[in-house]
């Protein structure tokens, strides 16, 4: 029993992992099966019965009349044989309650038994219906029924009638041969109507699925056309188209990307190649090399900076990496930051002030890191005389650090880029001070790897205001 289910349970999940096509067609045919094989079967009954019936009213009409004749003739029989010919439509017998017979329609007994006839209720009733098969081979419907006969000492007498119905099961044995061929060649035709049908409402996956196949790296802006698709495969497909947009979005970036690295490489390399090449023109002396070598330094310097922050950006992306946090004194981290940047302040005349107080749970390095970035931006943009503010604050969700200064400000069109690798607000002089526009995407990374967010308001010429999201619960945004 174990063994049928768990063969059950397999053929099962076989036929779930198989084609729909072919499931289809096995739920097509199978309830096409079904509704034909229900409705052969209730017309057979119906056709049966009908056939049936009509014998059914012959044995009563004639067990009527027999009783009407006893009783009028108060149980003196005269009878006549019913047919003369050989084979007798159908055959009678009259007896008593105690079973001898004492009429009956000639070689009676030779082809039936007594139990081929049920015994009647003694109130007068007829039995039930019997179908039995006489000696000689053929279907009798028999039945029995009891009178009574007045007088003045009523008594009981048994009728016996057997009907020969033998065309009539020979049509019944037509009947449910033309219905098992009527079922075979329904399920043959469901089948193949079911198959058709299966291929023909698969069309559309078709369809869709050659699309997807021969879809190219190179046809990324290409969308499938969902208009001429039927409802239920509209969802799947504008979810592809969705998917296949965003690969397109992610892919231009990468392209993008590879392609900004090669640039942003290729200036560092180009100054060390042109350096060298004049350097190697001539003879020079000790000092001219040592210049030479010293200002290459600061080129290898530059490109192993680069390398690194490329580096540190590739590996925060790694949805695997994680990160240790630890309480960080908010005043003696600002104090340290102020300290550093006192001195590039003091050149430019700039106001720095740091307030805050209490404890901030963090990564210690990477929160040094992206504050250092936004204080150096900060610093950079703010003309003399202005002012650059370190606030740390918090709500109920998160600790918030604020960096505001009173700077040349960004122009609103360049706010949804700032945090994009590479992207400099003004290109060229950027580049010229050393910058390469990956400082606040290492500052959105950072956020990132705390489950936090940063944001950016800005005013032209009035100022800027970066803010730090850091979350209290750290799983709130996971
Ligand atoms: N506080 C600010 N005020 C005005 N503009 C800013 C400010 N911070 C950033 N920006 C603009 O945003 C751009 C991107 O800044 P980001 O720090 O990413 O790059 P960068 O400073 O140019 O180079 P890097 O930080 O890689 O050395 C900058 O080019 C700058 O124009
Ligand atoms: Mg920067």
């Amino acid at each position: 029993m174990k063994n049928v289910v768990n063969n059950l349970g397999n053929f099962l999940n076989h036929f779930k992992r198989n084609s729909i096509t072919l499931r289809l067609t096995l739920l097509y045919a199978l309830s096409t099966f079904a509704a034909l094989l229900a409705s052969s079967v209730f017309l057979y009954h119906v056709l049966v019965n009908d056939l049936f019936l009509s014998d059914e009213k012959v044995v009563d009409n004639e067990i009527r009349l027999v009783k009407n004749v006893l009783v009028q003739h108060r149980g003196k029989i005269v009878m006549l044989d019913p047919q003369s010919n050989e084979r007798k439509a159908y055959y009678l017998r009259v007896l008593n309650t105690k079973g001898e017979i004492l009429l009956e329609t000639p070689d009676m007994s030779l082809q039936f038994d007594r139990k081929d006839f049920a015994s009647p209720p003694s109130n007068g009733e007829n039995s039930h219906i019997k179908t039995v098969k006489s000696i000689d081979n053929r279907y009798y419907m028999t039945r029995s029924g009891s009178v009574i006969i007045p007088g003045h000492k009523p008594y009981e007498l048994i009728i016996q009638m057997a009907l020969d119905t033998n065309h009539h099961q020979t049509v019944k044995a037509k009947y449910q041969i033309r219905l098992a061929i009527i079922i075979l060649v329904g399920i043959f035709l469901s089948g193949i109507l079911g198959a058709f049908v299966a291929f023909k409402g698969m069309k559309p996956v078709r369809r869709v699925t050659d699309k997807l196949l021969s879809y190219k790296v190179t046809q990324l802006n290409e969308r499938i056309d969902a208009s001429n698709c039927p409802a239920e495969l509209m969802t799947m497909v504008n979810a592809f188209n969705l998917l296949l947009a965003k690969i397109e979005r992610s892919f231009n970036q990468l392209t993008q990307f590879s392609a900004d690295i090669a640039h942003e490489l290729r200036t560092p390399l180009h100054h060390l190649m042109v350096e060298t090449d004049i350097c190697l023109r001539k003879e020079r002396n000790t000092k001219e090399y040592q210049e030479t070598l010293q200002s290459s330094l600061e080129e290898y310097n530059k490109l192993g900076q680069l390398i690194d922050r490329l580096l540190f950006l590739a590996r925060a992306e790694n949805p695997e990496t994680a990160i240790n946090r630890a309480k960080i004194s908010i005043e003696k981290e600002f104090q340290a930051l102020h300290e550093f940047y006192q001195l590039a302040c003091e050149e430019k005349n700039i106001q720095l002030r740091v307030v805050g107080s209490g404890f901030i749970e963090a990564e210690p390095i990477l929160f040094r890191r992206a504050i250092n970035n936004l204080l150096t931006n900060a610093i950079k943009h703010t003309k003399e005389y202005g002012k650059v503010n370190l606030i740390a604050t918090e709500d109920e969700n998160y600790y918030i650090i604020k960096v505001i200064d009173t700077g040349i400000g960004i122009d609103p069109s360049h706010l949804p880029h700032l945090f994009d690798r590479f992207y400099r607000v003004d290109y060229s002089r950027s580049k010229q001070a050393g910058g390469h526009g990956l400082g606040l995407a290492i500052v959105k990374s950072i956020m990132e790897l705390h489950h936090g967010m940063v944001d950016v308001t800005s005013q032209p010429e009035i100022g800027t205001t970066f803010r730090l999201y850091f979350p209290k619960d750290f799983s709130i945004n996971k």
